[in-house]
């Protein structure tokens, strides 16, 4: 087997990379949700090696992840976990949670889960950084934008799609993750930085 290759986490890793690295200075663990190729987390790794990053990730996606994580050799990347959103998390505890790109790839109810397992995983003053696609009052931001909710909706889940700002402000708020920073990514991407409020 090869390792996978998305073209779109070669042109958006390093802007990643680097607004990560300005809001995370200190030594810290990491859990990446929907780590998909591995990219992310090597890439990212590689850039902040004060960060201990913890892939994770539906099983079937485990082997093209260990194929970047090996050929790296990177003390600081962890073998991945299964993780998916819907089920039993893993019981463990991290100072911060990344994902890219999975939030409008799953339905609302399981984007729920998501913000209630990170909640339950980090602690107060802990960050959620999210990065993707995201509608502003209900409105597409592109048209590009628009292509990929329409293909989302007809061949990965009916219930998928580019969420609304505004209703994933709420459902984290929901869940005591409160929205500190909104930054402008390429091609149409945020990166959204929640913080957690409280202690668990
Ligand atoms: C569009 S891919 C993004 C992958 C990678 N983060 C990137 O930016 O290239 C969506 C990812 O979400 C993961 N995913 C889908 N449903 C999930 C669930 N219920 N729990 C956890 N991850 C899930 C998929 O396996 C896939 O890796």
């Amino acid at each position: 087997m090869n390792k996978p290759i998305s073209e779109a986490c070669l042109r958006n890793q390093g802007p990643i990379a680097a607004a990560l690295k300005e809001r995370l200075p200190n030594a810290a663990r990491l859990l990446e949700i929907g780590s998909g190729t591995g990219q992310h987390a090597v890439f990212c790794a590689r850039e902040l090696p004060h960060i201990t990053w913890q892939p994770s990730d539906l099983a079937q996606n485990h082997d093209g992840i260990k194929l970047w994580v090996t050929e790296a050799a990177l003390s600081n990347v962890l073998e991945p976990l299964v993780l998916d959103v819907d089920q039993a998390w893993p019981s463990m505890k991290v100072d911060h949670v990344f994902t890219a790109n999975t939030v409008h790839y799953i339905a609302d109810e399981s984007v729920v889960n998501m913000l209630a397992g990170i909640s339950c995983l980090i602690d107060k003053d802990g960050l959620f950084m999210m990065y993707g696609p995201v509608n502003i009052n209900g409105e597409f931001t592109s048209e590009g934008n628009a292509h990929l909710d329409e293909w989302l909706k007809a061949c990965v889940n009916p219930l998928a799609g580019i969420k609304d700002l505004a209703d994933i402000e709420r459902m984290a708020k929901d869940q005591d993750l409160v929205l500190i920073d909104n930054l402008a990514m390429p091609a149409n991407n945020r990166l959204l930085i929640f913080q957690k409020q409280s202690l668990n």
